[in-house]
C-alpha cells in the first residue's frame, strides 16, 4: 500500500529519509490506465517512487476547464494500491494551491522556441505552468528518474529542453501512450465525451495512424502535405495536424532522424491530443 502525503514540508522530509534510486511520476490525478503505466514503469526502474496529484491552475488558459477538472483523490489512491509493487509509492497531492504557489510566488520558468507551435500556440502561457511546476516538483522531489508520457510529446520536449539548459540532474524516461482497444488514446478529457463524440474522436489516431503510414509506402513529404491540408480542409474540428522534425519542431530537412506527426482535435468540450513518431 502507498503512503499519502498533504503537505510539502512533509514531503521534503520524507524524500531526505529516502535510500537509493527514486522515481517521480508527476501527475494532474484523475489516473487512468496510461498514468498508471508510467507508476508500473518506475516501480520496476526505481526502489521508491513519487507520484505528485496536483491540478496546476498555472497551465490552464482562462476559459479552460481548471475548475471543472475531475479530482478523484480517493480512487486514484485505490488504483495505485492495486499495483503490484505500491508499498514503493509515496503519493503527494498537495491539501491546497498555496503548498506549491505561496502568496508572493513570483517565478516562471519558460522554454522558448518549442513552445511557440502545436498546443504552445494555440494554450498561450501553457507550457510556462507546466515548466514551472515540474521544475518545483524536481526540486522537491530531487529524482533520479522522472517518468513522462508520450502522449504529450510536446510536452516531455519542452521538459528535456528545461531539464538540459538548467543542467537539471536527472533521467527523463518517455514512456509510450496507452490507448484504448479501438486506438484512442487514454486521458482524463475522454471523460468529457458523449457517445457520439466518443466515436467521433477515432478519426484523431485513425487520421495520425494513415499519414504514418502513406509516408512509410511512398516516402513522399509533399504528398503527406497534401494529405493533411485535405484533412483540415474537410473538417473543421482539427485545431492543428502538422508533421515536424521531432526534434527541433521545425519543418522537416534531408538530415530529419524522426517525424513528428501530431494532432489536436476539438469535439465539444473535449481538447484531444495524440501524436505519432516516424523513424526515417
Ligand atoms: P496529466 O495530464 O495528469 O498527465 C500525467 C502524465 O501522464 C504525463 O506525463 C502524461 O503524458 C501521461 N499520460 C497521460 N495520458 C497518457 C496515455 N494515454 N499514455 C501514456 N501516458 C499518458 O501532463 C500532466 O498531467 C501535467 O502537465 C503535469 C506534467 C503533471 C504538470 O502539471
Amino acid at each position: 500500500m502507498s503512503q499519502l502525503i498533504k503537505t510539502k514540508n512533509e514531503f521534503i522530509n520524507k524524500r531526505r529519509a529516502l535510500p537509493g534510486r527514486v522515481g517521480l511520476v508527476p501527475t494532474m490525478g484523475n489516473l487512468h490506465q496510461g498514468h498508471l503505466d508510467l507508476v508500473k514503469q518506475a516501480i520496476e526502474d526505481c526502489d521508491h517512487v513519487l507520484v505528485t496529484i496536483f491540478v496546476n491552475p498555472k497551465q490552464f488558459g482562462p476559459n479552460e476547464d481548471f475548475a471543472n477538472y475531475p479530482r478523484t483523490l480517493e480512487s486514484d489512491i485505490e488504483k495505485i494500491n492495486s499495483l503490484e509493487g505500491s508499498d514503493k509509492v509515496i503519493v503527494f497531492a498537495p491539501e491546497n494551491n498555496e503548498e506549491i504557489y505561496p502568496e508572493n510566488f513570483q517565478t516562471e520558468i519558460r522554454v522558448k522556441d518549442i513552445t511557440d507551435v502545436l498546443c504552445g500556440k494555440y494554450r498561450p502561457g501553457h507550457f510556462d505552468g507546466v515548466t514551472t511546476v515540474v521544475y518545483q516538483l524536481f526540486s522537491i522531489s530531487m529524482p533520479h528518474f522522472a517518468y513522462f508520457g508520450q502522449k504529450d510529446y510536446q510536452q516531455f520536449k519542452v521538459i528535456e529542453k528545461m531539464s538540459q539548459d538548467l543542467l537539471l540532474p536527472l533521467g527523463l524516461v518517455m514512456v509510450p501512450t496507452t490507448r484504448d482497444e479501438d486506438g484512442l488514446a487514454l486521458s482524463s478529457r475522454n471523460n468529457y465525451l458523449s457517445a457520439d463524440e466518443r466515436k467521433q474522436a477515432l478519426t484523431l489516431p485513425n487520421s495520425l495512424r494513415e499519414l504514418a503510414q502513406n509516408l512509410v509506402d511512398n516516402k513522399d513529404y509533399i504528398l503527406l502535405k497534401d494529405e493533411i491540408k485535405k484533412k483540415l480542409e474537410n473538417d473543421s474540428h482539427w485545431q492543428y495536424l502538422e508533421v515536424y522534425d521531432a526534434d527541433t519542431f521545425k519543418e522537416v530537412h534531408t538530415e530529419s532522424k524522426t517525424y513528428l506527426l501530431a494532432g489536436a482535435y476539438q469535439l465539444g468540450k473535449a481538447r484531444l491530443i495524440d501524436n505519432v513518431l516516424i523513424g526515417v
